[in-house]
């Protein structure tokens, strides 16, 4: 590894995964570590966030694990206060956390839009307005919000695109916003990667994903990882407003 977040502090919420495996969030903690960082892991479900740190701690990295529902604006401010008080700041916000919603237009219940926007949009919000005092105080930082191809392309899964499509509108706004502060804000939006969050779509719809794609493989939680080191890294000082897209070429493609 380069160290190419050596001496940043991060937080990544949703840093842990939802079952056995490697979610996007857990493995953008891991290589952030990987590249010098010092990581507060956060979860609603601290014991996730603690299998995460269990293994960036055993690879020598510097990690903490801090339980928060980033759907409250209490939760956010406390992270962002545990992240300062323990190490000093914050440079790096990767804003991971993000549910499913597979229902369309007509099945969709207003709860479960309520829920998808609460947990998959308005977290953005609380979390970077949160995050905005420490980044300024440090000159600068990195906002990182993990949206979808779903909010780029028509599909059934009505709230998660709407969601995700938002995610994109946000990260454009605050950018503009931040810009002056030296704050970076930019999004990532990943492909069909094979997740724990998706493997109850089963061994069929796995390969049929894989497929998809003009690359024809399959990702991973790692892909995405990589894209978020470098947005949060100084190597990303010039760009914001900007969202990667890492789908193995999926949307440039009349396929799939
Ligand atoms: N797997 C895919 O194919 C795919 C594709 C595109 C985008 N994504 C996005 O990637 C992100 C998820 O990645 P993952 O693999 O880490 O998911 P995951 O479900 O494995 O892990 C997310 C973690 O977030 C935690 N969490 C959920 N709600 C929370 C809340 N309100 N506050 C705090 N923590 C909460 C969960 O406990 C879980 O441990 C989401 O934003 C998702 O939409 C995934």
């Amino acid at each position: 590894m380069s160290d190419r977040l050596r001496g940043k502090i991060a937080i990544v919420t949703g840093a842990g995964s939802r079952g056995p495996g490697l979610g996007n969030g857990k493995a953008a903690a891991i290589l952030f570590a990987r590249e010098g960082a010092r990581v507060l892991c956060v979860d609603q479900r601290k014991e996730r966030a603690e299998e995460t740190v269990g293994i960036i701690r055993g690879e020598g990295g510097e990690a903490t694990a801090f339980a928060a529902d980033v759907t409250r604006a209490a939760d956010c401010e406390g992270m962002v206060g545990e992240a300062s008080e323990r190490w000093g700041g914050l440079d790096i916000l990767h804003n991971n956390v993000g549910i499913e919603s597979r229902k369309d237009l007509v099945e969709t219940q207003e709860d479960e839009w309520d829920r998808v926007m609460g947990v998959d949009l308005k977290s953005m919000f609380l979390a970077t307005r949160a995050a905005v005092p420490a980044m300024d105080k440090r000159g600068g930082g990195a906002v990182i919000c993990v949206s979808s191809i779903a909010g780029m392309r028509g599909h059934g899964r009505t709230a998660y695109a709407a969601a995700k499509a938002g995610v994109i509108g946000f990260v454009r706004s605050v950018a503009v916003q931040l810009g002056p502060k030296g704050i970076r804000v930019n999004a990532i939006a990943p492909g069909t990667v094979w997740t724990p969050m998706v493997q109850d779509l089963g061994p069929e719809a796995r390969e049929r994903r894989r497929r998809a794609s003009p690359l024809g493989t399959e990702g991973t939680g790692w892909d995405i990882g990589w894209g978020a080191v470098y947005l949060a890294s100084d190597e990303a000082r010039w760009v914001t407003g900007q969202t990667l897209v890492i789908d193995a070429g999926l949307t440039v493609t009349t396929r799939g």
